[in-house]
């Protein structure tokens, strides 16, 4: 694993290999992730291996690494949805750094209520439920009237060009590109301080790609701490201060006979 800073926009980024200056919002120390396939006589698919990520506030951090190298599954063991295997996920939450490959699942949803947001790369579509109250949803779990909260993602969706009509829909029947802005509704909607994006603009057409930049850069300026998966290189050149390399694990060699 390495931190690569040639080439691109460092915004007071630190040399190569050194720390990151003051206390980071997100770390790994030696995350490791290794899959087992059950079907297939228990096989181990090692994945990720010794991975050292930081990132501290207001700092954009893109996941780079060639198509299998493991970035999803980083940017999945980094919100808790799987567990690693060996390592350390320290997120600062309340003011103190917890581990999150250690912490039960009531911690989980309380770190993920208050502190770290995820923009999937596809929404998860909750049956009968309006578009506008599912970006409003995670502004009420944290205190905010219902109607305050369908306030700020009413503004929020009509910023991502999402038409007033559709507000009231639940997005089941949506087009890609209009599930993907509700989604990065949802996500932008709270202001997390450490927010998790995987392919944020995929669907999205350049007029949008220019709202979702905006949104990245006020997040950043806000002090939010960002990991993001970027295919995109324009919108990549664009919100990343540095590049993550995500080398793929060494995978078992075959035993010659
Ligand atoms: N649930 C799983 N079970 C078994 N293997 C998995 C699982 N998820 C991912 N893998 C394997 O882990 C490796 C890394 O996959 P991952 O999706 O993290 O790659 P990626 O870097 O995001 O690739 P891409 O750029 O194509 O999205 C791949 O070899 C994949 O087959
Ligand atoms: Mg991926």
């Amino acid at each position: 694993m390495s931190l690569l800073h040639e080439g691109w926009p460092v915004r007071a980024a630190p040399p190569e290999g050194a720390p990151v200056a003051g206390p980071s919002a997100l770390r790994t120390e030696g995350l490791g992730k290794a899959f087992t396939l059950h079907l297939q006589g228990g096989t181990r698919i090692p994945v990720l291996e010794g991975i050292d990520l930081a990132v501290a506030p207001g700092e954009c951090v893109a996941l780079a690494g060639p198509s299998g190298a493991g970035k999803s599954t980083l940017m999945r063991c980094l919100y808790g949805n799987y567990g690693a295997d060996a390592g350390r996920i320290w997120l600062r939450h309340r003011g103190a750094e917890l581990d999150l490959a250690q912490a039960d699942p009531r911690l989980v949803r309380e770190v993920r209520r208050e502190t770290l947001g995820h923009v999937s790369q596809f929404l998860r579509v909750i049956p009968r439920v309006s578009s506008l109250d599912i970006v409003a949803e995670p502004l009420v779990a944290r205190g905010l009237a219902r109607d305050l909260a369908q306030t700020r993602a009413a503004a929020l969706l009509a910023r991502l060009n999402l038409p007033a009509a559709l507000h009231p829909l639940p997005p089941a029947t949506f087009s890609g590109g209009e599930q993907q802005r509700v989604n990065l509704a949802r996500g932008f909607a709270p202001g997390y301080p450490v927010l998790l994006l995987d392919e944020p603009t995929a669907s999205l057409d350049a007029a949008n790609r220019e709202v979702v930049i905006g949104l990245i850069a006020e997040a950043k300026a806000a002090g939010t701490a960002i990991v993001g998966i970027f295919h995109d290189p324009l919108v990549r050149d664009r919100v990343a201060d540095r590049l993550f390399e995500v080398a793929p694990a060494l995978q078992p060699r075959p035993i010659l006979a």
